[in-house]
């Protein structure tokens, strides 16, 4: 496993055509290829108005996750994904804080998310909270509709990193 205290990481927006063959391969590997999920299963009707993140460890793409405008007041994230190895060291906590950033600065006030059973923890731990069931993908996987109200985490804790929110 890498020493990531030893990595050089760098956190910003795909960008061109080679970084988004890296992104969408990424998105498969984890997310859809364990579940035999063809090719192009990893991608939705939304990629053309998201924002697609990437965490860069050494030059490598570590980390993914993508946000879009449900509408004016919320924001959704969808295919957070990080590859197997760079995991349980940060670069999910980095991305899901970079894509709220995001959703601060289009001035939308909620963040809501399907959350796999498996990375409900993660999520909780970030300030979501499960709303409801949303059934199964793959007639396997379990997922809960989670949502966080950027608005309230902000006056929870003042002290978070400046954003947008600052201005309300
Ligand atoms: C879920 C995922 C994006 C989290 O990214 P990550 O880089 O591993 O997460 P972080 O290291 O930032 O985790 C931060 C905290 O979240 C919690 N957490 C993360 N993954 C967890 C897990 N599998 N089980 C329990 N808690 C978890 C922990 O509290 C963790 O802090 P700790 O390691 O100090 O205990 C990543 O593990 C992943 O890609 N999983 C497979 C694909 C997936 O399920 N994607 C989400 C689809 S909804």
């Amino acid at each position: 496993m890498p020493d990531l205290a030893q990595l050089k990481l760098e956190l910003r927006e795909i960008h061109g055509a080679h970084e988004f063959t890296a992104y969408y391969d990424l998105r498969w590997r984890v997310l859809r290829e364990p579940w035999m999920q063809a090719r192009e299963s990893e991608r939705d009707q939304r990629e053309s108005d998201a924002i697609h993140m990437g965490c860069w460890a050494e030059g490598r793409l570590a980390g993914i996750g993508r946000l879009h405008l449900n509408s004016k007041f919320e924001a959704q994230i969808r295919f957070m994904a990080v590859e197997s190895g760079f995991d349980r060291q940060g670069i999910g906590t980095q991305i899901l804080l970079e894509l709220e950033r995001h959703a601060c600065l289009k001035g939308t006030l909620t963040v809501v998310l399907d959350a796999r059973k498996s990375a409900m923890p993660f999520y909780e731990k970030h300030g979501y909270k499960s709303i409801s069931y949303a059934g199964l993908l793959f007639d396997q996987i379990e997922h809960w509709k989670m949502s966080k109200s950027l608005y309230e985490a902000k006056k929870s804790n003042p002290g978070a990193p400046a954003s947008p929110l600052t201005l309300l």
